[in-house]
């Protein structure tokens, strides 16, 4: 067989030029462009067709330890992805196939052999939806799976709190809950998101924090009081559920996106010894640490997928030149759904 031949392909890349404080902007970013390679012995080449934004991408901008090591500066831009295989020079993936990978935020991903296994790359089936596997079937479902499971022990009969509900972690975790018979309260920005929540996704209430009083909305559609709270904000919100936690309560950390773009310290809980009368806890959750049994989290929710049980929502924005831009549509609640960064039709 001839060799595909790449003459002439430029590969499309963004890349961190500095370190943001407060919200990233287009100065933050670089753009590039190099000639694409044919991959080595063992290695494939993957066309990127669709890129998860992540608000983790926030953390990974800055410097400093965390649970991965910051973006280095010039460095093209972390990102998982959904891409087609189109060259390969390894036996356990076909030219064609779709597979979920890290493949950074560029038009075409080169992957050597010793990189397939750290990139996490697996196939996919293209037939569940390729957005899907950016959002229930990918990290963010496997996030909400786990850590609500895991961390959050749901018992039938409990109420589970989860903010950001509308978007990736925070739709299938109130799901997962939903199935796992709990009574399931969402908090969201805005009335569209929350008439989302109950109305398709059968949450039992939602409350809007940008519009209503949370106290309130958390002691009017949770009277038995929070057994679990999955925070995906932290800040105020994460402050005002404390109050409302019954004795046994698990509280699971899961993000705290309401802080990442500060330039002044994390606001902590100031109300932390309701842990204390409650006898609850709080336990952070890092969705990587489950990376060996993600294929039990992805069976068990694409069967829901299938029989229509569970519903995934992506919103998808097109063109590898927006992404500065389209980033930011996490942190001001732009996003109605997984935020995916469209890179090209397959
Ligand atoms: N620990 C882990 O392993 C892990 C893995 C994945 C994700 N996460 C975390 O999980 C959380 C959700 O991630 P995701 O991917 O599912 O994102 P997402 O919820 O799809 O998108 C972010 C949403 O956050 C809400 N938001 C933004 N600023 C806010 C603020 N100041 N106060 C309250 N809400 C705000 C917005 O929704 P509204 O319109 O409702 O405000 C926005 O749509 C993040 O904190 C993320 O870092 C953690």
């Amino acid at each position: 067989m001839t060799p595909p031949d790449f003459t002439g392909l430029d590969n499309h890349q963004v890349r961190l030029a500095s370190r943001p404080e407060g919200l990233p902007t287009r100065a933050n970013w670089q753009f590039s462009t190099q000639p694409v390679a044919a991959p080595g012995p063992g290695g494939v080449l993957v066309k990127t067709l669709y890129l998860s934004l992540d608000p983790a991408m926030r953390g990974w901008m800055n410097e400093g330890k965390s649970y991965i090591a910051p973006v280095e500066i010039g460095a093209v831009m972390r990102a998982g992805g959904i891409g087609r295989v189109v060259a390969s020079n390894n036996p356990a993936f076909a030219v064609g196939d779709h597979v979920n990978a890290g493949l950074d935020v560029q038009t075409y991903c080169l992957i050597p052999q010793d990189q397939i296994k750290r990139s996490g790359m697996f196939k996919v089936d293209p037939a569940l939806g390729l957005t899907t596997w950016l959002n229930l079937l990918g990290m963010p479902g496997m996030t909400g799976y786990f850590g609500l499971l895991e961390v959050g022990l749901p018992k039938p009969g409990e109420t589970v709190v989860v903010s950001g509900a509308a978007g990736a972690v925070g739709q299938t975790v109130g799901q997962i809950a939903k199935i796992r018979g709990c009574r399931v309260v969402g908090i969201a920005g805005g009335q569209a998101k929350c008439d989302w929540v109950v109305n398709e996704l059968g949450f039992d209430a939602c409350i809007d924090y940008k519009k209503g009083d949370v106290k309130a909305g958390l002691k009017q559609h949770c009277p038995n009081g929070v057994d679990i709270y999955f925070d995906n904000v932290g800040g105020e919100i994460l402050d005002l559920v404390l109050t409302r936690i019954t004795r046994g309560a698990r509280i699971v950390i899961c993000g705290a996106i309401s802080q990442y773009n500060n330039t002044t310290p994390v606001k902590g809980p100031a109300n932390y010894l309701s842990l204390l009368v409650n006898r609850a806890r709080m336990e952070g959750i890092v969705v990587f640490d489950y990376a060996d049994r993600y294929h039990l989290g992805i069976a068990e929710m694409a069967g829901y997928l299938k029989a229509g049980t569970m519903k995934s929502r992506e919103d998808v924005v097109w063109g590898l030149e927006t992404f500065p831009e389209t980033l930011l549509k996490l942190f001001n609640g732009e996003n109605f759904g997984k935020l995916v960064l469209g890179v090209a039709k397959d």
